[in-house]
């Protein structure tokens, strides 16, 4: 997909559509949609008059200009909805829908204006990224095992066409940097939509370190031996059930000296049965999607390396299954952690936990700082907050402020829970330092206790993406399948702390 900003009349480009705009209530358009409408000699206000366009949010009206007027064979009116409804945000499905839209009808190429930049008084730059990711976000399809549809269409280039020639630079960046951040996020999408028996510990190792190879990160796998070495007793516990060996990713990218890395920790469980306290068959293969989080960790950091924020990352990814095997952790059994703490096992399913022990533990003693790490951890997750908002726990307010931002200026919803200390009495175990099960009620946050055990103090949030790592119906920039939540946070939350580092 082919984001391209240029500067000059909508009215007279060349292309086989052009898109304009519409608010809801509008009776006379302005702008580029005006240009284009006295170009037409007002066939979209009489259409506007005639009641068949109502610029409600979403609608669109395909049409043919059959030679008249205008450089382009079609145009397309979409509505934006009630004006004080509008946002970023708005921009960003927009231009999703609008792209499919366009796809459907076989249409190759397009021109559009910058919706919300002139009339809705929105940050230009801002929608410049927000067109160029919704676009790409929009359009994901995954097709690696399936024949290809003879019928579909490809929509293969957008120009936002801009008539102040001054404003063009800004808007070709800030494009570029949706793009980037669009194709990161899609990336994850490949890599959480991939069924479990192809993408296995190692393969999902390989591709982040062909990634990183070519994005020029440094890359370490660690295997079984090095980790068992290290004291990773939580990761190796889950992965003893599985034939396939584990695989521990780190991926470090350098952009400001010596300074210490932003730790962005992942949950990479390639499949989760459950193990031996064995999830129902019911929905069971939705949890090939059980290590989003480190997909969203990998992917922010090629956009990272794409972006080169002034700044230090480091991602750490413990990728297993979660298997059921002769060999497997029981339930009862006691593991030590590498920090030395040890925990007692009373559901083999609360898995994630275990690997991310570890994981905040190596974290640590490479001594990065802040924390992220995202999990696809609880799926109480999705009773708290549904497929809306991923949940957000921290030890540090201000640390928690800054995750928050981030993820309301990238447009992934995010809502912050409680850690109110009588929360901890939950993981207390008679035989070991802690359980990794407390029970069903507020699971999500005994869930965040338990990981606050391996962090060692250090500005941490953990982002529970159980609710939001998997689409069941499309929407904006949301196709089926594995939603990319939360590239856009971490990647945003890179630039903010290159520019503005925490404390
Ligand atoms: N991977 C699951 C959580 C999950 C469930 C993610 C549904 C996405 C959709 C996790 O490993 C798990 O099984 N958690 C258990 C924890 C419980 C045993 C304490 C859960 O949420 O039921
Ligand atoms: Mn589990
Ligand atoms: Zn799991």
């Amino acid at each position: 997909m082919d984001i391209r900003v240029t500067s000059g009349d909508i009215a007279n480009v060349q292309t086989p559509c052009v898109v304009v705009n519409l608010f809801q209530g509008v009776g006379a358009p302005g702008g580029g949609t005006g240009a284009v409408d006295r170009a037409l000699s007002g066939m979209i206000s009489e259409l506007i008059a005639s009641g068949d366009i109502r610029g409600r949010w979403c609608e669109m009206t395909l049409l043919h200009t059959v030679g008249r007027g205008i450089g382009a064979p079609r145009v397309l009116v979409a509505g934006l909805g009630k004006s004080e409804e509008f946002t970023v945000d708005r921009v960003r499905d927009l231009s999703a829908n609008i792209a499919r839209f366009l796809r459907g009808r076989r249409i190759t190429d397009a021109a559009t204006i910058a919706h919300g930049a002139g009339i809705a008084g929105l940050d230009p730059a801002a929608c410049a990224q927000a067109i160029a990711e919704g676009t790409v976000l929009g359009l994901y399809r995954f097709e690696r095992h399936k024949k290809a549809d003879e019928d579909a269409g490809e929509l293969k280039s957008l120009t936002i066409v801009e008539h102040d020639q001054a404003k063009v630079n800004a808007l070709t960046e800030a494009a570029a940097r949706g793009v980037i951040v669009a194709e990161a996020a899609n990336f994850a999408r490949d890599l959480a939509n991939e069924p479990s028996n192809v993408l296995t510990p190692s393969e999902f190792a390989a591709r982040a370190e062909a990634m990183a190879q070519a994005e020029g990160l440094g890359c370490r796998i660690l295997d079984r031996e090095e980790c068992a070495q290290m004291g990773m007793g939580g990761f190796l516990g889950v992965a003893k059930g599985s034939q396939q060996p584990p695989k521990f990713i780190v991926l470090t990218y350098k952009g400001a000296g010596d300074e210490k890395p932003l730790g962005l920790i992942g949950k990479g469980i390639t499949f989760d049965t459950g193990g031996i306290s064995i999830k129902p068959a019911q929905g069971m293969e939705e949890m090939k999607g059980d290590m989003s989080g480190g997909a969203c960790v990998i992917a922010a950091m090629r956009a990272i390396a794409r972006l080169k924020p002034r700044i230090n990352v480091t991602a750490l990814v413990p990728a297993t299954e979660n298997m059921p095997g002769g060999n497997a952790t029981k339930p009862g059994d006691v593991l030590t952690a590498m920090n030395g703490k040890t925990i007692e096992v009373i559901n083999t399913d609360a898995e994630g936990r275990l690997i991310l022990a570890d994981a905040l533990a190596y974290a640590c003693k490479l001594d990065l700082s802040p924390l992220v790490d995202v999990a696809t951890l609880t799926g109480a997750m999705s009773i708290a907050l549904g497929d809306v908002a991923y949940g957000l726990f921290a030890n540090d307010d201000a640390w928690a402020a800054r995750v928050q931002a981030a993820a309301a200026r990238a447009g992934e919803k995010c809502w912050q829970l409680p850690m109110f200390p009588e929360y901890r009495e939950a993981i207390k175990s008679d035989v070991a330092d802690m359980k990794n099960s407390g029970g069903r009620n507020a699971g999500s946050i005994f869930a965040a206790f338990f990981l606050k055990e391996f962090i060692d103090g250090r500005p941490w949030a953990h982002l529970d993406i159980a609710g939001v790592d998997f689409i069941e119906k499309e929407k904006g920039v949301r196709v089926k399948g594995a939603s990319g939540i939360p590239v856009r946070t971490l990647v945003d939350l890179a630039l903010d702390l290159a520019g503005r580092p925490l404390g």
